[in-house]
């Protein structure tokens, strides 16, 4: 029998980078000792006090079906988080919970896309966002961005490229820059999406680590917040990515749509978990600024390791769990690297090609291990490139 032709090709154009971390997890599950930076997720575990508050949901009988759009309660929090964040007037209507950031970003793109239409991304990208778009019907087509450029999209590359384009997707702060998108580059991207009639769907789920400046959302932006769709999670600022709750907000008309596209596919985000994720929001800012500390700790240890040496660059990493490394300079592309470097060293990081062409020569760093630990990788990996670069000038 055969599968559709959207099932089928939502890994259509994938490239191969996922080599090393499979590789890497081989090499662990055969008891081989690999550090481990590549994976976008804490180091810790979902705090204690919110697991308390799901338990008692779930004893507590909040155990059948939820509300599909989301808890009442949970949508006014989200709404009310939004408001006080972005200063754009934000209401219950504007709300729907979602099973996490991924189930939002697709079922956003299916609000605005019709099968066939042209959905624009920047490259650099989180892995799974030519796949979403595809697994929506639509025709995933990037926008290249450059390291000259710290990967920040162009505005007048974005002109060029859009026509004909019904919706655009960013993400800032970046997985997997750790760029952070500031007013100009929104204002930027924002006046594209006027002038050629763009939805913009913008994945803020990293809003909370933000190491340099603030967190700017383009739905506050002149006449942004009728054709922005934000998507957020609990999944980053809460330690919370298997309780799979998050956020699409939006026009009111859009978010009522979408209540009905969840009808029909997910029916809700269980009870318990939405009543953990009210708790978690209401332990406040101090509480998110906790969940990021260690990163924004490790960044600053990145900083000083990687300001010791010349050979890998250091993209400006003001945002997200991340680490962007420049390593041309060792003539190497970011997949033979991190090949390398899983040999030699037992150091597994993302190559730069993983998340599509843009970031070729780069490798992704994850900063979700111990202090002292990924300090102590950091300085191998920089030592690894530094003997590289020396055979290679020796060469030359
Ligand atoms: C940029 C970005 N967007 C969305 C997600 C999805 O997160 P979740 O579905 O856990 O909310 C991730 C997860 O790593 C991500 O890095």
């Amino acid at each position: 029998m055969k599968l559709s032709h959207r099932i089928t090709h939502i890994n259509e154009g994938g490239s191969d980078g996922w080599e090393v971390f499979d590789r890497a997890k081989r090499m662990i599950a055969d008891g081989i000792a690999v550090t481990q930076l590549t994976i976008g997720e804490h180091d810790i575990r979902t705090d204690p006090t919110i697991l308390a508050a799901m338990n008692a949901s779930a004893t507590g009988g909040h155990t059948g079906y939820a509300s599909v759009p989301g808890i009442p309660s949970l949508r006014d929090a989200v709404a009310a988080r939004l408001s006080e964040r972005t200063g754009v007037p934000t209401r219950r209507e504007n709300v729907l919970i979602t099973p996490g950031g991924q189930a939002g970003l697709f079922m956003a793109h299916n609000a605005v896309c019709n099968p066939g239409d042209v959905a624009l991304f920047v490259d650099p990208y989180y892995a799974t966002y030519p796949g979403t778009i595809r697994a929506a019907g639509a025709v995933a087509r990037p926008l290249r961005t450059h390291a000259k450029d710290a990967f920040l999209p162009q505005a007048q590359e974005l002109e060029q490229l859009a026509e004909g384009a019904v919706s655009l997707l960013i993400n800032s702060p970046n997985n997997p820059t750790g760029v952070v998108y500031g007013r100009e580059t929104l204002e930027g991207i924002a006046g594209v999406c006027r002038e050629q009639d763009l939805w913009l769907i913008s994945d803020e789920v990293y809003d909370t680590q933000v190491w340099k400046g603030d967190h700017i959302s383009p739905r506050a932006l002149p006449g942004m917040a009728e054709r922005t769709l934000v998507i957020g999670s609990m999944s980053k600022s809460h330690a919370m990515t298997g309780s799979r709750c998050g956020w699409i907000v939006g026009p009111e008309e859009a978010i009522a749509a979408l209540a009905d596209l969840a009808v029909t596919t997910t029916y809700g985000v269980a009870g318990f978990v939405q009543d953990a994720a009210l708790f978690a929001l209401n332990a406040g800012k101090e509480f998110e600024e906790q969940i990021a500390a260690p990163f924004r700790r490790r960044r600053l240890l990145a900083q000083k390791v990687l300001g010791n040496q010349q050979v890998v660059g250091l993209l400006p990493s003001d945002g997200a769990m991340y680490l962007m490394l420049d390593i041309r300079s060792t003539g190497m592309s970011g997949e033979a690297f991190a090949h390398a470097l899983l040999e030699e060293e037992h150091i597994a990081v993302m190559p730069g090609e993983s998340f599509g062409i843009a970031a070729a020569g780069h490798i992704r760093v994850a900063m979700t291990i111990a202090d002292a630990e990924f300090e102590q990788a950091l300085k191998r990996l920089c030592d690894f490139a530094a003997a590289i670069s020396g055979r290679e000038s020796k060469r030359a």
